[in-house]
């Protein structure tokens, strides 16, 4: 990591007015929550997305995906907000301190965000917290599900789902007008442990642009949007966000 990258960094992020962070399972990773496209650790090279996260999956065997989305709620209970996440909730402490405007945008499902302290968080893929029955669609907490077998079904009867976006689903309009209307007036994008290939969100970063706002990826790799942004930080998300947010508000 370059000292002059994470000062000019610093610099952007403490003149912005209005910030909007896009974050992916990359921030997660460094508690211990697997990413999708990792070629060997990455939930996508074990499992077939096709056979797990569709409604059709779903709808075909039903007891297969439960069993993996309780799964992954496990794992991800187990997990603790790393320093990422808590650098991005202190960045958001100190911007709207002084008076400027904070969007986060993910794309995880695991609440880890908010754990650290960040609010409004708005989650492009839904959350793995709280489930929904299919018949009624009333949400319930993942804490008060008895997982005892395979599906579950809730007291109306319905089957339980998780309340995630799955692939050939709409993402919530709530969800995607509160990103619209925040990349639409930000001055700095920030894109965070994302592999930039999923849409709608992988379009933010071009939209936050075609505006005129200034953008930064943090990410350990490359990704297809590495060489169109003002400024590339390449390292971990953990390491990187605490020195940037140390030096734009504490130095
Ligand atoms: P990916 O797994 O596609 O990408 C994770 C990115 O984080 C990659 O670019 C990694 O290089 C990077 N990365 C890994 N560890 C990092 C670290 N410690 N610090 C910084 N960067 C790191 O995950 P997403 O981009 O979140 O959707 O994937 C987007 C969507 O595709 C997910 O929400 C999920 C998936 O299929 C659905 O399931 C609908």
């Amino acid at each position: 990591m370059h000292d002059s990258g994470l000062l000019r960094a610093a610099d952007m992020l403490r003149s912005a007015r209005s910030v909007v962070v896009l974050t992916g399972a990359g921030v997660s990773a460094e508690s211990g929550v697997p990413t999708f496209r990792d070629p060997e650790e990455g939930l996508w090279a074990k499992y077939d997305p096709m056979e797990l996260a569709t409604i059709g999956a779903f709808e075909r065997d039903p007891e297969l995906v439960t069993r993996w989305y309780h799964w992954r709620f496990e794992r991800c209970s187990h997990c603790r907000p790393n320093p990422a996440h808590t650098a991005l909730a202190l960045m958001q402490q100190r911007i709207e301190t002084h008076g400027g405007a904070f969007a986060l945008l993910t794309q995880n499902i695991d609440g880890l965000h908010q754990r650290a302290g960040s609010t409004g968080v708005v989650e492009l893929h839904g959350t793995i917290l709280t489930w929904r029955c299919t018949k009624t669609g009333r949400h319930t907490p993942m804490a008060d599900i008895d997982f005892t077998s395979y599906p579950v079904r809730s007291e109306a009867g319905g089957l339980l789902r998780p309340n995630v976006v799955w692939f050939g689903e709409m993402l919530a309009p709530e969800a995607v007008d509160a990103a619209e209307r925040a990349v639409g007036s930000c001055d700095l994008f920030l894109s965070v442990g994302t592999s930039a290939v999923v849409y709608p969100a992988a379009g933010y970063i071009e939209q936050a642009r075609s505006i005129g706002a200034s953008t930064i990826e943090v990410n350990r790799d490359p990704t297809p949007v590495t060489a169109a942004v003002d400024l590339s930080l390449q390292g971990l998300a953990g390491e990187i966000l605490p020195q940037m947010v140390q030096r734009a508000f504490e130095s």
